[in-house]
């Protein structure tokens, strides 16, 4: 018998926590760009798992690396060396250039990892009176949802209830050259984190040298900058990381999501040694982090990403999707924007108070799949393994979806 998909919905709504308010769709199988839902019918995927699945759904490639570890030796936990991690470890920090790496799991805990790290350094190397180091944060990030990284957002959603909270972030506005620079030439500051695109603010993209701005200051004043490319890296901007746009090497990377293909919660923190050496035997660790089947899917999932081309074809398919969107003659489009293939666009409210949500829901009914971010934007981040005939088709779904509001 076939499930209605209410089935699947009232059991998630009775048997599971009620933090998140998904799209109604049932998802049931994924390939490539393309997901299936539990009747069947076929959509595009263009949230890809926010950014987690630029190789495309279950990529042969990652699941076969997937298959043959796991038949062999899944988590040894960092107690015993094992046979993967080592290589797993010189190739990452050999394509992003980096002496070292520290493997986490879920994006937010290589967060924590920066922060922890960055901290150390400051009292180590900087020598900071203890218990006073400072890290500059900036207004709407988005790192995460663990106690620590909620304590500095300024999203209520966020924090609202969860006090109280951690001490040591000062928020300055996004963006905001001079705001940074002061803040940045104050007493005790150990680091300013930031994301270089921000993501979940509704892809935000500052200013052309807004990084490199940040990066020469750093650099001026010893403080340790810290890109958080969890959903920019790994080619979904158009480059490798989003901080290559500029000149500027950060000098501590967060990487997640992407790094294992959307197979695996993989994380990791890139920095050099000065930096990641503060951290000693027993001061920071993680059960998983580091296992073997992590590590083979990373590796492998970082190769497909090389071997297939992404960064090119995110950057010029990016461009194409957005000159699509700016072309569409409606008022309710208010913005597009974006770099890559990590796009937004802005939907005025229409008819009777409807917002993006529902522009969402028509999109869905149209087979694509996206999601609203706050209430007036749609991210549009498909899978980078698109093509451009694939472009085109999608958008000319979503032009005639919009042209058909009212
Ligand atoms: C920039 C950024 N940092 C950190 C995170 C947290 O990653 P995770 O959900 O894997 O903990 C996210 C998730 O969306 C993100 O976009």
């Amino acid at each position: 018998m076939i499930k209605q998909d209410t089935y699947f919905t009232d059991l998630e709504d009775k048997y599971g926590a009620h933090n998140y308010k998904p799209l109604p769709v049932v998802i049931d199988r994924g390939e490539g760009v393309h997901v299936w839902d539990v009747n069947g019918k076929q959509y595009y995927d263009f949230l890809s798992a926010y950014s987690a699945l630029n190789q495309g759904h279950c990529h042969p490639r990652i699941i076969q690396a997937l298959k043959d570890q796991a038949d062999k030796l899944t988590l040894t936990s960092r107690a015993f060396y094992n046979s993967v991690l080592g290589e797993c470890e010189k190739y990452i920090t050999g394509i992003f250039g980096y002496d070292k790496v520290l493997m986490m799991n879920s994006g937010v805990e290589a967060v924590e990892t920066a922060i922890k790290l960055c901290r150390k350094w400051a009292y180590e190397v900087k020598k900071l009176p203890e218990g006073q180091a400072k890290i500059i944060v900036v207004t709407e990030n988005f790192h995460g949802r663990t106690l620590g990284v909620v304590s500095f957002s300024n999203d209520p959603d966020s924090y609202d209830g969860y006090g109280p909270f951690l001490p040591g972030f000062e928020l300055i506005p996004y963006n905001d050259l001079s705001a940074m620079e002061q803040a940045i030439k104050q007493p005790n500051v150990a680091g300013v984190m930031i994301e270089p695109i921000q993501g979940e603010a509704g892809v935000i993209v500052p200013d052309e040298g807004y990084l490199e701005s940040i990066s020469k200051w750093c650099k001026e004043s010893n403080v340790l900058f810290i890109a958080d490319e969890v959903q920019t890296g790994i080619a979904r901007t158009g480059k490798m990381l989003a901080t290559d746009h500029e000149d500027c090497r950060p000098d501590i990377i967060v990487l997640g999501k992407a790094l294992s293909g959307g197979v695996l919660p993989v994380s990791a923190v890139l920095a050099d040694d000065e930096i990641m050496l503060t951290i000693k035997p027993g001061q920071h660790g993680s059960t998983y982090g580091g296992n073997p089947l992590s590590c083979a899917v990373a590796m492998e999932a970082l190769k497909v990403v090389e071997d297939e081309g992404l960064v090119e074809n995110a950057r010029r398919l990016g461009e194409l999707f957005r000159e699509r969107m700016r072309a569409i003659k409606s008022p309710l489009v208010t913005a597009v924007r974006g770099k890559g293939l990590l796009n937004a666009i802005d939907i005025t409210p229409f008819g009777d108070g409807k917002t993006a949500y529902d522009v969402c829901l028509l999109l869905r009914d149209n087979g694509l799949l996206a999601k609203q971010t706050h209430v007036h934007t749609i991210r549009f981040a498909p899978p980078l393994v698109i093509t451009e005939e694939q472009i085109h088709e999608c958008a000319d779904i979503i032009e005639s979806t919009i042209m058909g509001l009212q």
